[in-house]
Formats: C-alpha cells, structure tokens, sequence
C-alpha cells in the first residue's frame, strides 16, 4: 500500500502553510502513520495554527492543530541552509529525515529575476544541497511548475504545444546541461540575467526561475550521485480540490483562475482584450487547471514508488478545459446585466495593450498539452482497491463551474476593489454570494 510506505518515516516539510502543503499534511497525516513530520513555518507553531484555522473547518484544522505526530520549526528559507534554525535542530534534521518535501516558495508572476535569485534559486540550492547530505535520505522532492516549458509556446509553431516530462536544455540537446546551468546561476547573482533567459521568451521570470532551479536541483544531485533519489513535480495552474481535504478546498489567492474570474466580474465593459495565435481561440485555446488533492496525491505516489526524475501534475489532455468551457462557467457567475465577451487579437503576450489578467498570466489564448505519461504508468503498479481511494487525476464528469469558490471570488474582487479605490459594495454587488465551501458540513468529512 501507498501509505504504508510512509508509516514510520520522518519527514521535513517547506510551505507547509501554504495551498499545496496544507493539503499534503491533511492526506498525510490522515492516511498514514510516520514517525514525524518537521514542517518549516516561518512565525513557528503559532502562526501555522492561526493559518491552518483560519483556512480550515475545525475537523480538519485538527489534523494538523492537535498532532502528536508534527512538530512546527520557526525557521526561514534564505541563502544559506541554516534556515535560521539552531544547529542542533540542523543536526537532529540530518540524522532523522528520510524525505524532504520543499514546496515553498514566495514567488510572485511579476517578481524580476534579481528578486527570484533571492526567494527560489538561492534557498531551493541550498536546502538541496543541504539534504543530499542527509545520511538517511530516501526521498528528495522539489516543487516546480508546468510552465518552467512555457517558452516553447513561442519556438514552436503549434496551437498545442506538447509537454513531456522531462529538462528541456535551453542550448543545444547534446551540450551539457548542468554545466550550463551553473554558468547561468552565477550570470544571474551577477547581472540579474542570463544569456540563456534572454536568447528565450518565458512568460515571466518566474517560469525560468523554475526551469533553473529544476536544473540545479539535479546537477547537485548528480554531482552527489543521488539522481535516483529526486522528484521534480511540476503542478499546472492550482484550483480547488476535487475531494480531498474536502471538495472545494481553496486558499483564497492560491488558484489563479478565481483571481481571473474576480478581475473578469468586475470589468465594467463588453469586450476583455486577449491574445492568442489560435484560429479558433475558445476551441483552441485551453487552461489546465488542476486540483490541489490531485498534486498531492500524485506527490504521494510517485514519492512512495521510488519515482525519479520530473513528473507532471496537472489535468493533462482529457482533463484540461478550453476557453470556451471556463467562459461559459464564469458567464453564470457574472452579475453585470451585459455580458463580458473575449476580444482576441495577435499581439504578443507581453503587449501592454491587453486586459491586465492577460498581461499578469500571460499564457491565457495559449494550449499545452502537458504529458501525464508517467503517472498513467503508475498507475498500473497500484492496486484495483488501492486506485479507487487516490485522487490522481480530475475529475471532469460533471460541467464545469466556478459556484464552490463564490467566497473566494467575493473575497478577491473586493481586494480588487479596494486596489482601485472603488466602494467596496461595488464588488459586493457584482459577485455572487457564496458561502466558504468548508461551512457547508456536507462537503467536508475529515
Ligand atoms: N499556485 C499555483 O497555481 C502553482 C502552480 C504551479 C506551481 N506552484 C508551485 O507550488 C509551490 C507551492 O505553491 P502554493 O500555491 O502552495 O504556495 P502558497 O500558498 O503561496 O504557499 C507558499 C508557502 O511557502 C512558504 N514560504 C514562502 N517563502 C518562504 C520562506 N522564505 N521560508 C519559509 N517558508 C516560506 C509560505 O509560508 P508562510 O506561511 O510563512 O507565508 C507558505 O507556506 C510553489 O513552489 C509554487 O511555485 C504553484
């Protein structure tokens, strides 16, 4: 069995507070027995439970409140991999820890590389380099993201760029890639750049922030050889769980598309200016969107399964939705009288012309079709009973709709409000009321 792999174990968790890692310690913690989960939390055990209640119903906050199992460590990733921890615990870390689970990251879409330099390459390296030396090292996993690729929408010439999981050199296929990856990283503490991010168009800094530290993460690995220990995951665009902690599971600025839908609600025009290069954007043109218990389950997984190497966590092909089906979901959200209809044009994606959303996430009008191969694969090795209980892939029986995040729409629209200084009651106005998912009693069985 998956969980049993855990029982036992110690683990030490980054980002535990955060969207995807409160959703892995719920699972975890709910499913398995190991020994000990150390999560980094910057603030200590104090804030971590104000955040936990204040993102949970109380029968799942307690999973993580009130557990023996869990010990909270007031500590900050930085650029050195001490975390400000003391050196005892830094020692205690290094005999005990069997897997580490780094998910942190204060990464903003619009942070320059300088800024990403500070808060994901320098504290993921370090951390990296700090666990490969851990002498009981099972595991080692690093948080990407799908869109560490999304420079290949623009050198390729397709509507659907295809995704494998795998490191996409950014120089030529043969040369060696890990050196070049450390030429890059020291260009970039240099001059807050590389000749590799300027020769490619990434959607933001942030996606090439990723795409090196993917690369990092593995030269440090090589260098130690330790490759078969790492796991690179790489979510697509975050949404609300389909069923676990309980359906509808959300932070309220963790998945993107409640951010869009918020912006989308409050513009006061019939036209919402967007790029793309397809014929047919609403057809064409898709968002993979996938939800949080998916990610964690499928971390969970391929952590137990001894996977290696990076691995896709998103909806994929069949689960993906196009424009038209997040448009048609969001029209029945939208209380203006007059509909908000996409204006397509060909500019490119950094054109200051577009709507702000198309100018923030950039990869709206474009489609990937991000491989899930190995998961599918996966799949294979677990049992009939066992498969029935994870959640590896979303759920797209049902229409989709917007309806179980209505409270967070509010929420985000009334914070986009304030940004513009318009009355608060204008958001309220024009977004539907909608209670926080997790009161609703039905939907959440911890
Ligand atoms: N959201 C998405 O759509 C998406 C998509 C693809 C990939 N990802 C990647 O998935 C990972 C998790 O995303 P998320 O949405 O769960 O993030 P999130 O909700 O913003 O949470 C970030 C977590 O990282 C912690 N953190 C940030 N900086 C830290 C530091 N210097 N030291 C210690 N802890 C720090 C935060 O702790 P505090 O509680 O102290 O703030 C929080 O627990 C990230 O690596 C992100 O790049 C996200």
């Amino acid at each position: 069995m998956i969980w049993d792999y855990y029982n036992g174990k110690t683990l030490f968790i980054t980002g535990g507070t955060g969207f995807i890692g409160t959703a892995l310690l719920c699972r975890l913690l709910s499913q398995s027995s190991p020994k000990r989960v150390y999560v980094l939390c910057r603030g200590g055990a104090d804030k971590a439970k104000a955040k936990w209640s204040d993102m949970l119903p109380p029968s799942a906050a307690q999973i993580l409140t009130d557990n023996e199992r869990m010990t909270i460590l007031d500590g900050e990733l930085g650029n050195t991999a001490t975390m400000s921890l003391p050196e005892e615990t830094i020692q205690m870390l290094k005999w005990k820890v069997h897997i580490v689970i780094h998910i942190a990251a204060s990464a903003q879409l619009q942070n320059s590389l300088r800024e990403l330099a500070y808060n994901v390459l320098a504290p993921s390296i370090c951390l990296t380099q700090y666990a490969l030396k851990f002498p009981n090292l099972e595991r080692y996993v690093y948080f990407s993201t799908a869109y560490a690729n999304a420079h290949l929408w623009k050198s390729n010439e397709s509507t659907d760029v295809s995704v494998d999981e795998r490191v996409y050199p950014l120089g030529r296929e043969e040369e060696d890639y890990y050196k070049i990856a450390l030429e890059a990283w020291s260009a970039v503490q240099k001059t807050g750049s590389s000749d590799e991010y300027d020769a490619h168009d990434f959607p933001w800094p942030y996606a090439y922030a990723k795409h090196l530290a993917e690369r990092l993460v593995l030269q440090k690995a090589a260098e130690r050889n330790k490759m078969d220990k790492v796991l690179i995951i790489r979510p697509s665009v975050l949404g609300p769980a389909d069923k676990f902690p309980y359906p509808g599971f959300a932070t309220s600025h963790g998945a993107p598309s409640t951010i869009c839908a918020a912006e989308f609600m409050l513009h006061p025009g019939r036209r919402i200016r967007l790029s793309t290069r397809c014929q047919n954007p609403e057809q064409e043109s898709t968002i993979d969107e996938v939800p949080v218990d998916v990610v964690v389950d499928r971390t969970l997984v391929h952590v137990a399964l001894r996977t290696s190497g990076c691995i896709h966590a998103v909806s994929g092909e069949q689960g993906r939705l196009s424009t038209e089906e997040w448009w048609r979901a969001f029209k029945k959200e939208r209380q203006l009288p007059w509909n908000a209809k996409p204006s397509w044009v060909s500019d490119d994606w950094h054109s200051p012309d577009l709507h702000q959303m198309a100018r923030r996430f950039k990869i709206i009008g474009t489609s990937f079709a991000f491989s899930q191969e190995r998961t599918v694969k996966a799949v294979e090795k677990l049992g009939d009973g066992e498969k029935e209980n994870l959640q590896l892939f979303a759920d797209r029986s049902k229409p989709y709709s917007l309806h179980l995040r209505r409270h967070h729409i509010r929420h985000q629209a009334i914070e986009v409000a304030k940004k513009k200084k318009w009355p608060i009651f204008s958001a309220s106005l024009l977004c539907r009321k909608g209670k926080p998912v997790a009161c609703l009693d039905e939907n959440v069985k911890a």
